[in-house]
Parts: C-alpha cells; sequence; structure tokens
C-alpha cells in the first residue's frame, strides 16, 4: 500500500481554549484519503498532558466566565450563527468529508445539511428547557431547575464524522455544558474546519475543544479524567465495555450508542421493487458503513428464493466509484483495518453460507479500500455473519416462516438498535412492531433519520438516546428546589 512522506502535507493542531496548539509532545498521526490510502494531513496526537490542557480549559469555561452567565437565549444564538457557517461552507465541507471518510460527494453533501438543521433544532430548543412545580403538600413549595452536567467528553467515529459531532456538540452548548469533542483518528478533518468557526459565533474559549488523538490513548485518558463529567460516546460495542469500566472509577454519566446487527423483514405481500430497493438500500448506503445497516435481511419462504435474484441483480446496478464523482453511489471503505476487517468476514461467509453476489475486491480498482457489495444467502441466525456486527457492504439473507418465527429470528440477537418491517398489512406490521426490541422500528423503509425524534439502542447497542429533546435531556441534572412555607419550629427532640 503507497503512502507519500511527511513532508507536503499540511499538519493541523488541536484546538483547546480558543486556540490552536500542537501536542506537547509534539507527536502527529497520519490521515489517509481511503481512495488513494494517501496521506492527506497529519493530525497532532494529544496524549495525557493535552487531555490536562482540554479537560483544564473546559473546566474553567464552565465555572467561570461568560460562558455560566449566558442565557439560553444567547447560546440558541450562537448554535444559529454555527449553522449558517456549515451551510455557508457545504461545498467546503462535504468535499473534505468525502475525501478523508471515502463516502460519496452526494451523501457527504446530505449530511453536511443534517449536520447544519441539526445545529438549528437545538438553537430553537435551547430556550424551551422548563423546569417544573411539584405538587408537594401545601406547606412548601417545591419546583426543578434544569442545569448543565458540566465537562462533557464526546468520543465519535469515522461513518458520519461531522454528523456525529453535531449530535453530540449542538445539545451540550444549548444546556451550557462545556465539552471535549474526539474525532474518530480516521477522520478528524471536517470537526478541526468548523473549529474555525467558533470565534465568529460567539463561543467563548474553552467551550468547545476539539482534542485529536488514538482511542486507547486520547479517548481512554478522557474517559478516565476525574475533571470530566459525562462521556457520549458512539462506536464499537467493544469499546463501550471498556468505557462503561473505566468511567465506573468516577461515576461519571454515559451514554452509549453501540451500533447493532438490524433486522429488515419482508413479507410477501410489500411492495415488490420498494421492498428489493430498500433492502438493498438498508444495507449497503454509506458503503455499509452505518450503525443501523440492514445486515440480517429476513425474507419469508414463499418470495425468498425470487427476492434474493432480484437483490442481486439490482446490485449489479449500484456504482462504485471514487467518492468525489457525483454517480458514485458507494465508494471504499474508511481504512485499511476496516478493509481488512470485512475482508476477513467475506471468507468466514463463504464458509458459512452461500454467496449470491460479490465476495472480494472489484477488479476495476488498482488502489484504494474498495470491496464489492456482497449478499450472502441461506445463511443462518447462528452464524458469525448474522450476530457479529460487520459494518461493511455485506448483507446476510435469512429465510423465514411466517411472522412469529420473523419476530424470534429478529430479536435473537445481543443487539436492539433498529429494525424494519415491510408490508402492505397494517395489523401484522403494527404487531411486528410492537415485538421488536430495538430503538427504532421502520415500516416500509430503512434508514431515515429525523433531528426530531429520538435515536438509540436497545439492550448490548447501548444506552441514553440522541437526537430531540431526548438528546438535550442528556446534558441535563435536575435540581429540586424546597421551599419550606410553614414557619412553625420542626421541635423534634
Ligand atoms: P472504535 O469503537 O474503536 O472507535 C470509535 C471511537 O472510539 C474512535 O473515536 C476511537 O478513537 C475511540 N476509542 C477507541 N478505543 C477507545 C478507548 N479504549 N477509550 C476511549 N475511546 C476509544 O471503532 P473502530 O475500531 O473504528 O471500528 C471497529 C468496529 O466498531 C466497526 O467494525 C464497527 O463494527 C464498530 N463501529 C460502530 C460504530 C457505530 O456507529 N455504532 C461506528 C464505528 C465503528
Ligand atoms: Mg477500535
Amino acid at each position: 500500500m503507497s503512502t507519500s512522506s511527511k513532508a507536503g502535507v499540511q499538519t493541523y493542531k488541536n484546538f483547546i481554549n480558543g486556540k490552536w496548539v500542537p501536542a506537547v509532545s509534539g507527536a502527529t498521526f497520519p490521515v489517509y484519503d481511503p481512495s488513494t490510502e494517501e496521506v492527506i494531513a497529519q493530525v497532532a496526537s494529544a496524549a495525557a498532558p493535552d487531555v490536562d490542557q482540554a479537560v483544564a480549559a473546559a473546566r474553567a469555561a464552565f465555572d467561570s466566565g461568560p460562558w455560566p452567565a449566558t442565557t439560553a437565549q444567547d447560546r440558541g444564538k450562537i448554535l444559529h450563527k454555527l449553522a449558517d457557517k456549515i451551510r455557508q461552507n457545504t461545498a467546503r465541507l462535504a468535499d473534505i468529508e468525502s475525501r478523508n471518510s471515502g463516502k460519496p460527494i452526494i451523501e457527504a453533501e446530505y449530511d453536511i445539511a443534517d449536520v447544519a438543521t441539526c445545529f438549528e433544532y437545538y438553537a430553537g430548543l435551547a430556550n424551551k428547557v422548563m423546569g417544573h412545580v411539584n405538587p408537594v403538600p401545601a406547606n412548601a413549595l417545591s419546583f426543578t431547575l434544569r442545569e448543565p452536567v458540566g465537562v462533557a467528553a464526546q468520543i465519535i467515529p469515522w461513518n458520519y464524522p461531522l454528523l456525529m459531532a453535531a449530535w453530540k456538540l449542538a445539545p451540550a452548548i444549548a444546556a451550557g455544558c462545556t465539552c471535549i469533542l474526539k474525532p474518530a483518528e480516521q477522520t478528524p478533518l471536517t470537526a478541526i474546519e468548523i473549529a474555525n468557526y467558533f470565534e465568529e459565533a460567539g463561543l467563548p474559549p474553552g467551550v468547545v475543544n476539539i482534542l485529536n488523538g488514538l482511542g486507547e490513548t486520547t479517548g481512554a485518558a478522557l474517559v478516565a479524567h476525574p475533571g470530566v463529567d459525562k462521556v457520549a460516546f458512539t462506536g464499537s460495542a467493544a469499546v463501550g465495555k471498556i468505557i462503561v469500566k473505566s468511567a465506573a472509577d468516577t461515576l461519571k454519566r454515559v451514554t452509549l450508542e453501540l451500533g447493532g446487527k438490524s433486522p429488515n423483514i419482508f413479507f410477501p405481500d410489500a411492495d415488490w421493487e420498494a421492498a428489493v430497493d430498500g433492502a438493498l438500500f438498508g444495507v449497503f448506503i454509506n458503503q455499509g458503513e452505518v450503525c443501523s445497516a440492514g445486515s440480517r435481511i429476513l425474507v419469508e419462504k414463499s418470495i425468498y428464493s425470487k427476492f434474493v435474484e432480484a437483490m442481486t441483480e439490482k446490485t449489479k446496478r449500484i456504482k462504485l466509484g471514487a467518492p468525489l464523482e457525483r454517480e458514485t453511489k458507494m465508494g471504499p471503505l474508511v481504512s485499511k483495518e476496516q478493509y481488512d476487517r470485512v475482508s476477513s468476514y467475506l471468507e468466514i461467509g463463504k464458509k458459512e453460507a452461500k454467496v449470491a453476489i460479490g465476495g472480494g475486491r472489484p477488479k476495476q480498482f488498482g488502489k484504494g479500500y474498495y470491496l464489492e457489495p456482497t449478499i450472502f444467502y441461506d445463511v443462518d441466525n447462528s452464524a458469525r455473519i448474522a450476530r457479529e456486527e460487520i459494518f461493511g457492504p455485506v448483507a446476510s439473507v435469512i429465510p423465514f416462516d411466517g411472522e412469529s418465527e420473523a419476530i424470534r429470528i429478529a430479536n435473537d440477537t445481543p443487539y436492539g438498535l433498529a429494525a424494519a418491517v415491510w408490508t402492505r398489512d397494517i395489523y401484522k406490521a403494527f404487531r411486528v412492531v410492537k415485538s421488536l426490541r430495538a430503538g427504532i422500528v421502520w415500516v416500509n423503509h430503512m434508514q431515515p433519520t429525523y433531528v426530531e425524534a429520538p435515536w438509540g439502542g436497545y439492550k448490548q447497542s447501548g444506552f441514553g438516546r440522541e437526537l430531540g429533546p431526548w438528546g438535550l435531556e442528556e446534558y441535563l441534572e435536575t435540581k429540586q428546589v424546597f421551599v419550606n412555607l410553614d414557619e412553625t419550629p420542626i421541635a423534634w427532640y
């Protein structure tokens, strides 16, 4: 695999307390273009001393200075300005995102639009946070104040880099928290880019710090740091478990979004073309690097063979290509590591099931981490390709016999992030919806996600919810204020 020398590529710093600073050690790590395998940037690699600086900055900004004095209206205005800056720079941000992550440019443009919408949503929500008056007996008054939880460490993945940053930063800012965002080491460039907008938007120094580095060092040090009050994480279940254990030492608040092995269920009465498209879109969009990928495709036996055939035929028409070409529907995987991981699952799958299409590297690309969209069929739900999150363009098609078997197979997984069901029968649709253990169930669609509605997992897909008012809630504490209205002495002795 080719690499280019350190010379000639730009080196980016960390953003701490409103300033760009190199790592204390001077270390950097390389960032790649996954379609060329070339190094496109070097980024400051934070270790414990940098984490200390970032936490100190976020702590100070939370405890004193202009930020605690801002009103909810002020914070809403800041979020609106960030949204405006992001929208004005859509083309530039989408270009960086597509180059760095390998996702098709049209997908990157949708993502950036969603990023701006997310900041706008929380801009509007900032001054709608209200406490309650609690119905205690008449000799007292009790009410609740909603207060920011404090310093939030936000650790995000590489599949939707700036969107995951937005889902974490926007509600935290609205709530009045301060943040240390650690982008994935594969895809730090868009988060670095938007830090350039912070001062103009009115964010005081230290409120949002962008700290880059590796998960095992920078991420782990943030999670363990006593100056951090909350960890918000999106990524692998394996790292989620490490985070919960480490955060236990300081009893931080933790929210986790850990992906899944989501079932996409097809009954014979579904709209045929929409169903076949929905199966492919559900699993192959964003190269299958999607936490809610519909990677287990459950099809009723009476249509099973025809459905696999139709999926196979349509898969041939999916355009693989360079991320920046507008016709491209699937680009390369994000990194060599992910390419190797998914490739190893392709070999496992060939032993566990039959291949309808794909199964390896597409021949037309000399370089880049491209993999063919792959459909395995006659997959047993106990197979590794049906149980483990692959996070690449790999579908496992599983036959079922009737509604109750579909539900049983769908729920037979440690995960519970998402599910979808395709049928024209509303009785059946809603019976299935109620039976599935997942944080979202789509009916006759798969993947649309709106900032107004909650997002998060059941079971080992994590806990806590992002987006909507639920997402803001995770950044708030509840303080009860009790006022005694009875002047009679207590006289308890
Ligand atoms: P990962 O879970 O290792 O990385 C996600 C984030 O966590 C990155 O920012 C990383 O630097 C950080 N991190 C890693 N180890 C850490 C630690 N010990 N303490 C604190 N932070 C840490 O994911 P990775 O290795 O990139 O991908 C592995 C698998 O994880 C994928 O194949 C996929 O199955 C799953 N994944 C799920 C995602 C989701 O959206 N739910 C997103 C990315 C990966
Ligand atoms: Mg990892």
